[in-house]
């Protein structure tokens, strides 16, 4: 046997035109091409990881994987065909000593088979034993969630157990493009740094495995065991139906049940979400009906015979977009005693501002059926939980401590998520926020999210303190932390006084801005990222969203996050809030704010820097343009 061992380094996952590893194809790799679109290659060599080429734009070769001469799985790759984008690792270690031949067929249109030869994947293929992930993306947020490498969507299945936050989500291993959706797993002890673990669960016979969630199975109603990790999970093959994995380890590695799948639908049905129904003493779950734009809610004695109850949704709420990952809790309102249900309904398009948004509705639920508020024409209202066009698939976590109900939700938008330039990594998660309800001047109950009070230890230095400023026409400029790329906390409050608008433009020195505009007559705040900096990778990304501030007062409150290609906008403490990606060229540099049409006042101005942290790839964090270690976790796991 050949044994030939090729490190593949983070140069090569930012990928120039046309890379060539060290080791051809030729070396430890044999490749047979059958025709101008299928092509068999053996592994002969040695290595960790089989390092698969991928092209963006190329479209997706199906990959069978055969083990001893038995099909194992099926992946899909977009493997290069003029050039090199980066390298994905394919995970050899658990076929040691055993036979591995790829069948690949490719979707390319071509003449002959010369043409199919020369394909760039094919002299590219490498076999290594390190896989360096070591962060090269400029756009990556530092203290935001996100994965070490590839596509990202929805967070999902997240439970809190014995101090540990763990968060899986929907990723694919093998390319920074929607595919291959398998559970990846991060966990954290303080929801800041985030620690990364093997895959969770990985499609099967059944599918790929879609959106779901966990609960920490306390009775052991399941009889997996006392403290047994649950998780129900859409299978998605050509039909979606609902599966069940459990945990014994915590939530690292899940066994498949052989009962599966555990709910079917005679139609599209997915991301089942369940909770613990103390007044029935049993499991309710709701699940998205998404073409029929409503929610199901099932209920069950042990978590793996459903009964369907009810469904909520038909003709109600923002009806434009397929329905997608519920979710449901109980809340108190604030500062009384009542107690509300919110049913949390993703919706895809149809947002306020184009695209994915999250909606909800404030309600009862009697343990079968869901029932929403009206308002005082009797309509049941929709009410958008962030006015940010990034802000989808927000669940919460279950068992979570004191009480709390700890949402996440991915930070992207599915107008747009595959083009957003970064590569290495596509998409993070918006900061973790602690819901809340509080009644509104039109006397509906509103959700409120917050920041989660972890992240006050993210503050470092102080680099602004103003108490009070007298703001006019002429704006105020005050400088944001540049040391670490930006990233910071601003907190402000804006008293607009006689003025009529307030702006608070946030830019960097290569001309790009953001504007937000607090109008103190009809108490909203817009956020313009026209001019944010890259726009232009999508018609729907260059975009104004706008905000109530559900305080009928010409002053408002805020604490605005920056990190790297995000801005999170929490007012009122937490009555609205607003998620908007940006990708300046430059990091921001300042804050100028102006008021226009009369004097107004910028009180408890406070700009903090944020500590060095450790980042995703387990290394403190350093900024892009210094040089980077090459050693990293993933390679040693
Ligand atoms: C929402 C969603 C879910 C589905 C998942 C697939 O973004 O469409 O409904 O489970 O993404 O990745």
């Amino acid at each position: 046997m050949n044994r030939i061992k090729t490190c593949v380094t983070s140069a090569m996952m930012l990928g120039a035109m046309l890379l060539t590893v060290q080791a051809s194809a030729a070396d430890g790799v044999k490749v047979d091409h059958l025709g101008v679109n299928n092509t068999l290659v053996r592994i002969t060599g040695d290595g960790k990881y089989f390092m698969l080429p991928v092209q963006e734009s190329n479209d997706d070769a199906r990959i069978d994987v055969l083990v001893d001469g038995k099909k194992d799985r099926t992946i899909n790759v977009r493997l290069a065909k003029s050039k090199v984008d980066y390298f994905v690792p394919f995970d050899l270690t658990p076929y040691k000593d055993r036979d591995v031949l790829l069948n690949i067929v490719t979707v390319q249109n071509r003449s002959n088979i010369r043409e199919a030869k020369a394909d760039a994947c094919w002299k590219n293929l490498a076999l290594a034993d390190t896989f360096d992930t070591t962060n090269r993306d400029r756009f990556r947020p530092v203290y935001h969630h996100s994965p070490l490498y590839g596509w990202m969507n929805d967070p999902n299945g997240m439970f809190y157990k014995d101090g540990v936050w763990h968060l899986y989500y929907q990723w694919n291993p093998y390319g920074s493009k929607w595919q291959n959706m398998t559970w990846g797993h991060s966990s954290s002890k303080d929801l800041v740094n985030w620690e990364h673990h093997p895959a969770a669960i990985e499609p099967n016979g059944l599918g790929t495995v879609f959106s779901g969630s966990s609960v920490v199975d306390t009775d052991n109603t399941a009889g997996f065991g006392k403290d047994a990790i649950v998780s129900l999970y859409t299978s998605a093959d050509v039909s979606q139906i609902q599966s069940l994995a459990h945990s014994e380890d915590d939530g690292l590695t899940f066994e498949i049940y052989p009962g599966n799948p555990v709910i079917t639908q005679e139609s599209e049905a997915r991301d089942p979400n369940m909770f613990w129904d103390e007044a029935n003493n049993r499991w309710v779950l709701s699940l998205a009906h998404p073409l029929e734009h409503e929610m199901l809610f099932f209920t069950s004695p042990d978590l793996k015979e459903w009964t369907l109850q009810s469904a909520f949704g038909k003709g109600i709420g923002a009806q434009d977009g397929v329905w997608e990952c519920p979710d449901m809790f109980k809340l108190k309102v604030d500062g009384t005693g009542e107690e509300k249900w919110v049913l949390v309904c993703n919706i895809n398009p149809g947002g306020p501002f184009g695209g994915s948004a999250t909606q909800y509705f404030v309600g009862d639920f009697d343990g079968t059926t869901f029932k929403a508020d009206t308002d005082a024409n009797g309509n049941i209202p929709t009410k958008w939980m962030d006015f940010g066009k990034d802000h989808y698939a927000t669940v919460s976590w279950s068992n979570a401590p004191d009480n709390r109900r700890t949402l996440i939700g991915w930070m992207s938008n599915w107008q747009y998520a595959a083009e957003v330039p970064t590569m290495q990594y596509r998409s993070a998660n918006t900061l973790p926020r602690e819901a809340g309800l509080f009644r509104g001047a039109d006397g509906q109950l509103y959700l409120s999210s917050t920041p989660s009070p972890e992240l006050i230890a993210l503050r470092d230095k102080e680099i602004t303190k103003v108490r009070n400023k007298t703001i006019g026409r002429k704006a105020s400029e005050f400088l944001l932390p540049t040391s670490n790329d930006g990233v910071c906390e601003i907190l402000l409050d804006l008293d607009c006084g006689k003025a009529d608008s307030v702006e608070m433009k946030i830019a960097n020195n290569a001309g790009e801005f953001v504007n937000m505009t607090y109008n103190s007559k009809n108490h909203t705040i817009s956020f313009d990222r026209r001019n944010s900096g890259i726009v232009d990778f999508s018609q729907d990304f260059p975009a104004v969203t706008v905000a109530p501030s559900f305080e009928n007062s010409n002053k408002v409150s805020l604490r605005i996050f920056i990190d790297k290609s995000s801005m999170e906008v929490f007012g009122n403490n937490g009555k609205f809030a607003m998620t908007n990606l940006v990708f300046p060229t430059k990091p921001y540099s300042t804050l100028s704010i102006s008021a226009d049409g009369g004097k107004a006042k910028v009180e408890n101005l406070k700009i903090y820097s944020i500590k060095k942290l450790y980042n995703i790839t387990g290394q403190p964090w350093i900024p892009h343009n210094q040089s980077l270690p090459t050693a990293n976790r993933f390679c040693s796991r």
